[in-house]
């Protein structure tokens, strides 16, 4: 069984599908800590109510984001993970904390590579289809290699329409059962070594 370090920021929905599809077999691995830069995270509610280890570490004042990132990296490494899944982490990460994980650190982000990075991805695409200059958007999954940000090697997409009838809660379900969906298969994919991918590799 691989070992899953999962670092979420807020409401946890990605989290939970991780942990479900663990308890039923859908993944080959054991959650084995989740991390919270926020301690108000409903993440850290779901790893209590699972029986996993719930962290918060938020940053101290005047600390810097380098010695947050050390001190990140020193709490992750210590869960021993073979992979450290970003879900819904909403924090940048220096390579203070990446140079510790090569390879071995997967994003999750709502919109496809090269579009909409950052914060409100599902919000803009929404508005951005209202003013006529979108159809549709997606979800990806990503190696994260370096500082850029929701960029690096890509794992898997998965395109989600945005339909004329939808309210902007409706388009919001849709990206989210199709980001459980798509993260759940590479996890899958990537603790089953059954995925092209390895530690290091580029796609
Ligand atoms: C997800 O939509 C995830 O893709 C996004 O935060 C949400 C977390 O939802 N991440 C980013 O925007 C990263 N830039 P959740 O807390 O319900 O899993």
């Amino acid at each position: 069984m691989k070992r899953l370090v999962v670092m979420a920021s807020g409401n946890g929905s990605n989290l939970q599908a991780i942990i479900d599809a663990c308890a039923e077999g859908r993944i080959p691995a054991v959650v084995t800590a989740v991390v919270s830069d926020n301690s108000d995270a409903f993440a850290l509610r779901r790893a209590d109510a699972a029986g996993i280890p719930a962290v918060h570490i938020g940053r101290r004042p005047g600390e810097s984001r380098a010695d947050y990132d050390a001190r990140l990296a020193d709490l992750v490494s210590g869960f021993d993970p073979d992979w450290v899944v970003l879900a819904g982490w909403m924090r940048l990460l220096t390579m203070n904390f990446l140079g510790w994980f090569p390879g071995m650190v997967v994003n999750l982000h709502p919109a496809l590579p090269g579009e909409l990075p950052g914060t409100h991805a599902i919000e803009r695409a929404f508005d951005e289809s209202r003013s006529g200059t979108r159809t549709s958007s997606g979800v990806m999954v990503h190696l994260v290699a370096d500082e850029g940000v929701d960029d690096g090697p890509v794992l898997a997409t998965a395109a989600v329409p945005i339909l004329a009838t939808d309210t902007v809660d409706d388009f919001e379900t849709r990206m989210h059962t199709a980001e459980h969906a798509l993260l759940v298969s590479v996890l899958h994919a990537l603790c089953s070594q059954i995925h092209p991918i390895t530690h290091g590799a580029t796609a």
